[in-house]
């Protein structure tokens, strides 16, 4: 058995996509809303049986290893390594040492020696010893939690990590630059940070991306308070957030996200218990790190610096939440710039304002009242503009007419005024209508084609089905094309075996065919009570099926018949003339 099948065989569906998505148990099959595309009801079915997931709403589906790639956004080599690590299975080289994945390995890898190494020099070393004193006396930072957060110092020699890597790691030095551990300088390899305490950047899976690095000393003020590891294969400014991996699991239990500006602001609430804190790092939040957040919760604070550019960050976020369908709050922090800092002059105090969180549109149209008068013409149309833009993203209708009913309100105006307002930018955004993906929508001939190959795949009595439709019921009568192979391919098989049994059969099929057959295996059915009802309802579905195609085919001919008719082909007419009353008979059959 190869490595790939011993992995898919060790790893439960149910298992691992449970920890994902909130599986529930209908019938045979386990049911959610799909990951992959927003919805209200439930179309992403899982197999147990067959270790399968297939999506009605998008039409996606696969295996585990599908789902992770999907998911995760990794590619195959990656989603083997992590089933294999969760399997217990210890990958033969080859298996995995392939392509783009053996690159990310290589990188997380220096970045983790990286982590020890900085970690070593700031607890252990002279070299540290300014830095660590700086952490200690001057931000509060307690050795448990440089070790929690495997905070390092990057020393001043230039070139210390880069030789170490080289030479007693035996790394090559294209792998240090393309990780942004290193740079080239004057021709010889240095180091990229200098100088500074370093944050591991460290991915929710457990994989150090990357690394911020903060000055201590403030005596050269023209360079940059932090700097960060520049883009690479594994690191890509704004879709992570610093803190997740350690905040993942408290962000579930307590179902919020608070979401803070810096390092030093998740430090600080971790230090206080606030163990669902995790940063942004000074920018507004982006569609990745919504989606990233989605998984975990659907609920997130806001708690951002009180300067103008935390609130800006907090209008940017706003819609970017919003679209995700999260649900977003603001804790207004009560004395101080940051977290950080509030926490430092009040514990309780910030404790209560994380508790007296304030929904994000109260909070925006609270700002805008502050700023204009709500009783002249002015104030209320800035307060207006300030506002509108925000109501016109709100996805749900009921929560979208509370806050249109509260602005109008504020202003003293009708509710149908602000409608009016608000059509007006949705016109003015429409003129450059974004592109909604939605699958083709499917005839009612292929939705029943659908329904009949679904009710004689997820019957326990193939055959009994087959048999009852046998008589009158052909492959040419599907419109669609995979439907009609998968039915023919059924029929083969029938006719050569006594028995029916799934894993022989999906062998026979080719790939191509697999995702179609695994939505006709999945597809959630009506209960059928008795055999009997269950060979009628085929019987019934696989008639309608006909009567569509009979029709159409008539309907066809008809054509073709008054064609002949202007053309003077009466031959040909009288041709047509015999399948139009053959196929009309069949009609009356039906
Ligand atoms: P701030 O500049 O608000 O941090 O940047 P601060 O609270 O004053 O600084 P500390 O607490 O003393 O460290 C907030 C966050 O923005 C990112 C960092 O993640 C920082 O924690 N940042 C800031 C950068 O990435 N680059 C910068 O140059 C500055
Ligand atoms: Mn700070």
């Amino acid at each position: 058995m190869d490595q790939v099948t011993q992995v898919r065989e060790k790893i439960d569906i149910v298992a691992l996509l449970s920890e994902y998505i909130p599986l529930k148990k209908t019938g045979a099959n386990f049911k959610a809303p799909c990951p992959f595309h927003s919805e209200k009801s439930p179309s992403f079915v899982v197999s147990p049986e067959r270790q399968i997931w297939h999506c009605f709403g998008c039409g996606k589906g696969g295996d585990v290893f599908t789902f992770l790639m999907d998911y995760e956004h990794v590619d195959f080599p990656e989603a083997l390594r992590d089933l294999a690590k969760r399997a217990g299975i210890t990958l033969e080289q080859k298996s995995w040492q392939a392509g783009s994945a053996s690159k990310k390995e290589k990188i997380f890898a220096i970045n983790s020696i990286a982590s020890e190494f900085y970690h070593y020099i700031l607890i252990t070393h002279p070299a540290g010893k300014k830095a660590l004193e700086y952490l200690i006396n001057e931000r509060g930072i307690t050795m448990d939690l440089i070790n929690t957060f495997m905070i390092g110092f990057a020393p001043t020699s230039g070139e210390a990590l880069s030789n170490y890597l080289l030479e007693k790691k035996k790394q090559i030095r294209e792998d240090l630059i393309e990780a942004g551990i290193s740079i080239v300088r004057r021709g010889r390899v240095a180091d990229f940070f200098i100088n500074r305490i370093m944050f591991p950047l460290i991915e929710h899976r457990g994989d150090v991306i990357g690394f911020s690095g903060r000055i201590f000393d403030t005596s050269s003020p023209d360079v940059p308070k932090y700097i960060n590891t520049r883009d690479t294969i594994v690191y890509h400014k704004g879709t992570h957030f610093f803190g997740l991996n350690l905040a993942k699991e408290s962000i579930k239990k307590e179902a919020k996200a608070l979401i803070v500006e810096g390092e030093f602001d998740v430090i600080a609430c971790f230090k206080h218990g606030i163990r669902n804190a995790i940063a942004i790092k000074g920018t507004a939040l982006t569609d990745q790190q919504a989606s990233l957040l989605k998984r975990f919760t659907s609920n997130v604070a806001l708690c951002l610096d009180q300067d103008n550019a935390g609130q800006i960050a907090v209008k940017r976020s706003t819609p970017v939440l919003e679209k995700k369908g999260l649900n977003t709050s603001v804790v207004i922090v009560p004395s101080g710039k940051d977290a950080d800092e509030a926490l430092k002059n009040g514990e309780l105090a910030f404790k209560m304002a994380i508790k007296h969180d304030i929904n994000v549109y109260d909070f925006l149209l609270g700002k805008a009242e502050e700023a204009n008068s709500s009783a002249s013409a002015d104030g209320k149309q800035k307060i207006s503009r300030d506002i509108i833009p925000f109501l016109v993203t709100i996805e749900n209708e009921i929560v979208k007419e509370h806050y249109v009913r509260k602005l109008s309100r504020v202003l003293d105006t009708s509710y149908e005024a602000v409608i009016k307002e608000m059509n007006k930018i949705v016109k003015k955004e429409n003129q450059q209508p974004f592109i909604i993906q939605s699958k083709e929508k499917k005839s009612r001939k292929e939705n029943l084609e659908f329904y009949l190959l679904a009710l004689l795949f997820q019957n326990t009595n193939i055959f009994k089905g087959i048999n009852s439709i046998m008589d009158f019921f052909t492959e040419e009568i599907f419109d669609n094309s995979a439907n009609a192979k998968i039915f023919s391919y059924l029929i083969s098989y029938c006719k050569q075996s006594v028995l029916f049994d799934m894993n022989s059969f999906t062998q026979i099929l080719p790939a191509e065919l697999m995702d179609s057959f695994n939505a006709f295996f999945l597809f959630p059915l009506p209960p059928f009570l008795t055999e009997e009802k269950y060979e009628k309802e085929v019987i019934k579905s696989a008639k309608d099926i006909k009567l569509l195609y009979l029709r159409g085919k008539i309907q066809l001919i008809g054509r073709e018949m008054r064609k002949k008719e202007i053309e003077g082909d009466l031959d040909g007419l009288k041709l047509l003339q015999d399948e139009f009353i053959n196929l009309t008979n069949m009609l009356g059959e039906c």
